[in-house]
């Protein structure tokens, strides 16, 4: 068994890899190594520096976990003493509770009847670690799969004729991506980190460049890009709760058994304290514009947006948009109109027709502009839409594969 101390993989919605190894990259200057694995980015520091800003200041990961050991196993005993030798009562507090998750990467040839249950191989890592509990306490720790305390992670994947286990711990508890601005929901919205991810791929320039979403629904790209402006941290919500809270435990890794003493406590303290004071010092102009032509979706957008006051929000059809502001150098716009998971219920004649009529105006009104579409990638749009596509990125929205395409107008 290997014990690893200066690993760390950082997991993100698939097809955003490389934007987060990249924003990740420009958080700290202490990333020894770092490499594109699926749904993430792994990265080597002997400073948990990296690590510690990506869970506040990553706009695009969805956690961010620490590597603490690796083995290469042979069946499900293997595996057992495998995770009976981790020091868990380092991490999971004798009065907290944990749960483990297992994911497997082998590949569709590959057959091994002790792992092919994921949920069968996360409860044998159960068992070990209670009773590694009750070997050293004579006690153990709740199991909680709903919210735990400490969540373990597990990745099998295969190496050859081995199976290698990873074992990670969570270092966050609540995903990166509930930024708790969101009041209410409308219509399919975004993950709040996707939107972050189609920000950076739209190479929006916050500084000089207008952001419209000509249906912004509820409202979640709109105020993503808004945080982006006004360089307010993901996390401002959860650190302002902490500023007032001090002693309360937010993030998991405030939880571990060892935390308190931990050379990482001070370092942590410090960067939450920095990362709740950091914004810009101007409120920004209005360069930001969220249309839709219904009226519930203006509501809720307009309350999620709720104190950012610099959005611009209102009821309009995409299909008679006007560039907002005359002497404007021109910007994105973007839109992820109605698609996907419903889409054979909906009428697919009328949101073709929707995406010619769009993309025609766009044509027409939007020169200069960079035009975005976030579309499932079901949709064939080659025949209505009669625009040169300039770049297509595979996403996955949850389980929901979907394609952003862009398109230059001049
Ligand atoms: C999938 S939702 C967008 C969700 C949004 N991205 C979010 O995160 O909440 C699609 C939106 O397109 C709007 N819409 C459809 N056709 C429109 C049109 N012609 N003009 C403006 N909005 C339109 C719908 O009202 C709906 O709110």
């Amino acid at each position: 068994m290997n014990f690893c101390q200066n690993s760390y993989f950082i997991s993100c919605p698939r097809g955003l890899e490389e934007v987060l190894q990249k924003e990740v990259a420009a958080l700290s200057p202490f990333i020894e190594k770092s490499s594109i694995e699926y749904g993430g980015i792994e990265i080597q520091t002997a400073n948990p520096e990296p690590a510690l800003k990506a869970i506040l200041h990553s706009r695009v990961a969805s956690r961010v976990y620490q590597k603490i050991a690796a083995a290469t196993i042979r069946d499900n005993q293997d595996l057992y003493r495998r995770i009976l030798e981790v020091d868990w009562p380092d991490f999971i507090p004798l009065d907290g509770t944990f749960k483990v998750q297992t994911i497997t990467h082998f590949g569709a040839s590959f057959q091994h009847e002790d792992f092919k249950n994921t949920l069968f191989v996360s409860r044998k890592a159960k068992d070990a670690i209670v009773d590694r509990f009750r070997k050293d306490y004579g006690k153990r720790p709740n199991v909680d799969p709903h919210i735990p305390d400490v969540t373990i992670l597990l990745y099998l994947s295969r190496v050859r004729e081995r199976i290698h286990l990873s074992i990670l711990v969570d270092l966050c508890g609540e995903p990166l991506g509930n930024r708790h601005y969101r009041k209410e929901d409308f219509s399919a919205p975004l993950r709040e980190n996707i939107a972050a991810g189609i920000l950076y791929l739209s190479e929006w320039d916050p500084k000089n460049e207008i952001f419209i979403d000509s249906m912004c629904g509820s409202g979640t790209l709109l105020i993503e890009a808004h945080l982006m402006k006004a360089n307010i941290p993901p996390s401002y919500i959860k650190l302002k709760h902490k500023l007032n809270h001090p002693r309360e435990k937010m993030w998991s890794l405030e939880k571990f058994t060892t935390f308190p003493e931990s050379e990482i406590a001070p370092l942590w303290k410090k960067l939450v304290s920095n990362a709740a004071r950091e914004r810009s010092e101007r409120a920004p102009l209005t360069t930001i514009f969220g249309y839709d032509k219904d009226a519930a979706a203006i509501t809720v957008a307009k309350k999620n947006a709720g104190q950012f006051r610099a959005i611009h929000i209102e009821k309009r059809n995409a299909l008679s948009l006007t560039p907002p502001t005359k002497d404007a150098t021109g910007g994105v716009i973007f839109c992820n109109p109605p698609y996907g998971v419903r889409l054979e219920s909906e009428n697919l004649e009328g949101v073709k027709n929707l995406y010619h009529a769009y993309t025609e105006h766009l044509k027409q009104n939007f020169k200069g502009y960079r035009a975005f579409i976030l579309t499932s990638s079901a949709l064939d749009l080659k025949k209505v839409v009669k625009l040169k596509t300039k770049a297509r990125y595979p996403l996955f929205n949850g389980d929901l594969e979907c394609r952003l395409l862009r398109y230059d107008l001049y």
